[in-house]
């Protein structure tokens, strides 16, 4: 069953106090997550840019519902993330650099090095990966409990969100004649980049605070990605699963997840102040 997405737009209000220390009082973590921020705006843009040139090709009016909710929150997201990122780059300038090197990449060289199928291929690939770290904010309550109280609304706004239309560019790329040895193959290599890319953003943002030498650092963001909680190492076996021929990002079962988390954050006495909501 295919779900009905809802385009909601959040205030993210004032971050201009949010302290460098933002996720668990530690820099070196709340880094991590900066850098995850720094990528989205211009991330998100891609995955639009992928998705809408393939909208021609879909003849179905219930997967083209979804697709223009999945450009609407994804242009939310990009939005909000902003707001952040122009917090950041106050005190963190090269939050402003990281965005300019992945415009150029994404919208300059990708287009010159894969074809439109195979950006689309990369954007599942990502919305992925999205998806699964989306999915353990909302489950394991060390992230909720770990993130200044300012930024909760943002990143489980987000996470909810990343979640519920996890499978939307999927169905686009089946939709536009995809192939399981190409899906793979891209996921492959979109892995290999994607690390590649956020260890250097990292680096470059981590230099910025004169962190990036230190070897505990490293050790801290290894641990904590590795170890505990392992946000990389718990999401393994659903990453793997994106290798099986005929997967499909719906084969998770995560609609308990969302219901318990839409009543939480959407409902009446929900936590998170929305400006608008469309469905
Ligand atoms: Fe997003
Ligand atoms: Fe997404």
């Amino acid at each position: 069953m295919t779900r009905t997405l809802t385009v909601r737009r959040l205030d993210p209000g004032d971050l201009s106090g949010v302290p460098l220390d933002w996720y668990d009082g530690d820099p070196d973590l709340s880094i991590f997550w900066d850098a995850l921020s720094a990528v989205f705006p211009e991330g998100e843009n891609f995955f639009v840019r992928a998705v809408r040139a393939h909208r021609d090709l879909i003849d179905d009016p219930e997967l083209l519902a979804r697709v223009d909710a999945f450009i609407g929150q994804e242009a939310a997201h990009g939005a909000a993330h902003r707001a952040l990122n122009r917090s950041l780059e106050r005190r963190i300038p090269s939050a402003k650099r990281v965005d300019r090197e992945l415009r150029w990449v994404l919208k300059e060289l990708a287009p010159k090095l894969f074809g439109a199928r195979q950006r689309l291929a990369i954007t599942c690939a990502l919305e992925h990966f999205t998806a699964l770290l989306a999915a353990q904010l909302l489950e394991d309550e060390r992230h909720r409990a770990a993130i200044d109280d300012r930024l909760t609304p943002l990143w489980l706004w987000h996470a909810y969100e990343e979640v519920e239309h996890e499978d939307v560019a999927f169905d686009v790329y089946r939709a536009a004649g995809g192939n399981e040895l190409e899906r793979r193959a891209i996921m492959a290599l979109t892995t290999g980049l994607f690390i590649g890319f956020m260890a250097y953003f990292y680096a470059v943002m981590a230099a910025d605070q004169k962190r990036a030498r230190r070897p505990t650092t490293w050790l801290r963001l290894g641990y904590f990605l590795c170890m505990k909680p392992g946000l990389t190492r718990r999401l393994v076996p659903d990453y793997l699963a994106y290798y099986r021929r005929g997967f499909h990002p719906s084969q998770k079962d995560t609609a308990p997840l969302l219901e318990t988390w839409r009543e939480r954050l959407f409902g009446s006495d929900g936590a998170i102040p929305l400006t608008r909501r469309a469905a």
